[in-house]
């Protein structure tokens, strides 16, 4: 059998302008020719492509994580038994990315938005999950209290991307303050509670 020379390189490369001996010669040139023609006489064929491949996207790839399947109908605040304004601040700023309760908006389930929104839920949910409040340890609940906190104070959260849609998600001073109020008074008394241990 006769060495065939490799070529995969030369097609990328001419289509950016880089001359080759071989150009004209390669493979592929005449499988794209044939799908330049068929798309400029379809053009309804390459958007139904690419519609097509966004949506085995939305459906089958999920590179950071599918924390849509992890969606169990636990509670997401009320295990906390906290003050119902703070409960209501949290679930209206917070539980969509520590809780298992995520509201998922429609463009959630578009790739690539899907892809940021679930890495987002993934991740929230990994670093602080209300919804597995009872079996943090009090060491650990009190560490999250004052993550939260300084995380309100610092105006690291809710994200800024998040905020960026939802906007009844942004917390006045008043409300930032509520939280962190609330957050430094039960951190205190864990503490109190572990001391006395
Ligand atoms: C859009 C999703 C999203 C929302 C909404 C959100 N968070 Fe987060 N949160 C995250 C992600 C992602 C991380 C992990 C950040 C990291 O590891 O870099 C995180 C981390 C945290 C942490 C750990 C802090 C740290 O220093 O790592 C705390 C505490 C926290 N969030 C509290 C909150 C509170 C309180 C709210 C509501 C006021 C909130 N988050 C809203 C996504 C979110």
């Amino acid at each position: 059998m006769a060495k065939r020379p490799k070529r995969t390189s030369v097609a990328s490369l001419s289509k950016f302008g880089v001359p080759h001996k071989s150009r004209n010669k390669t493979v592929l040139n005449p499988v794209l020719r044939g799908m330049k023609g068929l798309f400029s006489r379809h053009p309804w064929l390459c958007i139904g492509g690419f519609v097509s491949f966004l949506a085995v996207c939305s459906s089958a790839a999920h590179p950071f994580g599918t924390p849509k399947r992890f969606d169990a109908r636990r509670p997401a605040v009320e295990d906390l038994k906290i003050p119902p304004e703070v409960a209501a601040l949290l679930r209206r700023s917070c539980t969509d990315c520590h809780s298992n309760q995520t509201v998922w908006p429609w463009y959630s389930y578009v790739a690539p938005v899907s892809w940021l929104v679930e890495r987002d839920v993934a991740k929230g949910r990994n670093r602080l999950n209300f919804s597995d409040w009872n079996q943090y340890s009090l060491k650990q609940r009190e560490k999250f209290f004052s993550d939260i906190a300084s995380a309100v104070k610092n105006q690291e959260m809710p994200l800024s991307q998040y905020t960026l849609v939802h906007r009844r998600a942004k917390l006045s001073e008043e409300e930032k303050d509520a939280v962190y109020v609330w957050a430094r008074l039960e951190r205190r008394k864990l503490r109190t509670i572990s001391a006395g241990k």
